[in-house]
């Protein structure tokens, strides 16, 4: 039976992980169940909604805990689940606010909010990653932590030999979620090929249960439609401007159908102008997501019983927990990791962190070859990897220069004089969250 944590227990992604573990069970014997975060009151009220969940649906785990205890939360776990966000949304905020006030691309993940996101999340992340192998030496840990990009060169440099710490991602999955609905059948039975880095990659085909390329298919669909069929799930307002970004890209540029977040990097004026400087997702999700959740789960708590509750499971959860199930059971199945390339990807660099499809199983990943790419991606690919290595070298060498030289290659930035204006106001808000660089 297993020990499992997830860090970052106050996330709002946390109730539905929750209920994918319990629906799970079968698959997933579980002992002890712990919640982990540095946030005791955010924290509390999901730990109090999975009491009730845990009673009603997986009494069989002995011990349920949350706790803001490292050494409570880490001894003798089989499986650490990251998903922290170091700064929290406010921080998100100015991650997004500070570009867009220099007409930048204000992301979380891409450009220069992820740069900045990133800087903040690998001394925090580093930091876990030490604590939980201080008290389980052989945890499987399973990060979503963001920038993944970043999280995943910077702990490749610092543990390189960690065969137990893998990186992932949900939005390949988000978006082969949607494409199911395209095609009428369920993600489960679809399984991606896929080459790229975290949140800058390409779908080059998607086999079904017979062997069967069905990305024709959504090529096809794109090309004529840019909104989802209705009994898709994905229809809030910003999966639909989404899916019609995606839409856009396919029709502009023949070639692979791109990742979602390729929109940042091959639109980024339209981006800008689109963008509203003084309310970004960070507003939206606060005011949204946050809200919804939490009242959620505190409706729960004062019933006392999940019964008649909304609560859905999700991509997020269901990816990850697929996964451990994948490793506990020795299933082989193929997911999309962020792991060393080693040759997989043959025409870019050996020590590159990319995101491609692997085998799953007791031993852990197991990259599948995808041979050499076209030029196009390849650029684009070699110049994206050098921004997140001089990210990762802005950090440990406490480089004002190699942080710049890592904003004017982003391609959301480019121009020298942007790249440094918007680093000095970086700078400044991420005071005593940053190295001084
Ligand atoms: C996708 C990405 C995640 C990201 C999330 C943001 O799931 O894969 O890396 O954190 O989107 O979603 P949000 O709703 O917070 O903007
Ligand atoms: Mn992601």
């Amino acid at each position: 039976k297993l020990n499992i944590t997830i860090v970052g227990g106050g996330s709002t992604y946390t109730a539905a992980m929750l209920k994918t573990i319990c629906d799970y069970k079968d698959k997933l014997p579980i002992r002890k169940l712990a919640l982990y975060d540095i946030d005791e009151k955010r924290q509390e009220r999901v730990g109090k909604f999975a009491e009730i969940l845990i009673k009603e649906r997986y009494p069989e785990i002995e011990t349920f805990i949350y706790t803001t205890d490292k050494k409570e939360a880490f001894e003798d776990v089989d499986f650490a689940l990251m998903q922290i966000r170091s700064g929290g949304l406010k921080m998100r905020e100015k991650d997004e606010k500070i570009p867009l006030k220099h007409q930048a691309v204000g992301q979380e993940t891409c450009g220069a909010g992820g740069f900045a996101y990133g800087i903040r999340t690998i001394p925090d992340f580093i930091e876990l990653v030490n604590d939980i192998r201080k008290y389980s030496p052989n945890a499987w840990i399973i990060n979503y932590s963001n920038p993944a990009a970043i999280v995943a060169e910077a702990t490749k440099r610092v543990f390189p030999d960690d065969k137990r710490l893998i990186n992932i991602c949900d939005m390949p999955i988000a978006m082969m979620e949607a494409f199911s609905t395209v095609l009428g059948t369920t993600r489960q039975k679809l399984s991606p090929r896929y080459f790229g880095l975290n949140h800058f990659g390409w779908f080059t085909a998607l086999y079904d249960e017979t062997g069967k390329d069905r990305l024709p298919e959504i090529y096809s669909f794109l090309k004529e439609k840019e909104i989802l069929p209705s009994e898709s799930e994905m229809l809030d307002q910003s999966w639909q401007d989404t899916f019609k970004q995606l839409a856009v890209m396919v029709r502009d540029i023949d070639g692979y159908i791109p990742n979602t977040y390729m929109q940042y990097y091959l639109y980024p004026t339209k981006i800008v102008e689109k963008s509203n400087p003084n309310y970004t997702r960070a507003n939206e999700v606060m005011d949204g997501r946050e809200k919804r959740v939490f009242s959620m789960l505190d409706e729960i708590i004062e019933k006392g019983t999940i019964e008649g509750s909304p609560i859905q499971n999700g991509v997020h959860g269901d990816y990850i927990i697929e996964l451990v199930t994948s490793i506990i059971n020795n299933e082989n199945k193929i997911f999309l990791i962020i792991t060393e390339n080693k040759g997989a990807i043959e025409n870019i660099s050996s020590d590159a962190m990319v995101e491609i499809p692997c085998l799953v199983n007791a031993n852990g990943v197991e990259p599948l070859r995808v041979g050499p790419i076209p030029t196009f991606y390849k650029g684009l690919i070699e110049a994206q990897l050098a921004y997140e290595k001089l990210t990762v070298d802005a950090y440990f060498n406490n480089s004002y220069n190699d942080a710049l030289q890592a904003l004017v290659l982003n391609r959301t930035i480019v121009d020298t004089p942007k790249a440094k204006a918007i680093l000095n106001d970086l700078i400044e808000a991420n005071e005593g969250h940053w190295p001084t660089l």
